[in-house]
């Protein structure tokens, strides 16, 4: 694990909902759902499909180029073609900062 870094204002992402960002040299997924704040990486386990570009529906995202699944929460595929969770990132909010700790799994 490495140290929190500031990427983003909670203001910018409860505006809209999901921001994709480079953090650390990994592309990464902040989405806002439900009062919380969420952040995976962006990238599709099946076949490294862009996940920020796809669907949200509650805490399933899916991926835009098969359909594949996954849940925002713990990052564990929730359907076919995906069978491999992908990373979650730990989240944390200082004033107007959304803080995110990259997990280097
Ligand atoms: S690349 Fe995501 S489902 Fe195939």
């Amino acid at each position: 694990m490495t140290d929190y870094v500031q990427v983003a204002k909670v203001s910018d992402l409860i505006a809209s909902g999901k921001l994709i960002l480079e953090v650390e040299d990994r592309m990464v997924v902040l989405l806002y759902v439900n009062d919380q704040f969420f952040c995976i990486d962006d990238v599709c386990t099946h076949d490294g499909g862009p996940l920020g570009e796809g669907k949200l529906c509650g805490h399933e995202l899916a991926c835009p180029r098969h359909g594949a699944k996954f849940d925002i929460r713990t990052g564990a595929a929730l359907t076919m073609p995906a069978t491999e969770a992908t990373v979650v990132h730990e989240v944390r909010i200082e004033g107007d900062n959304v803080c995110v700790r990259i997990n280097e799994d």
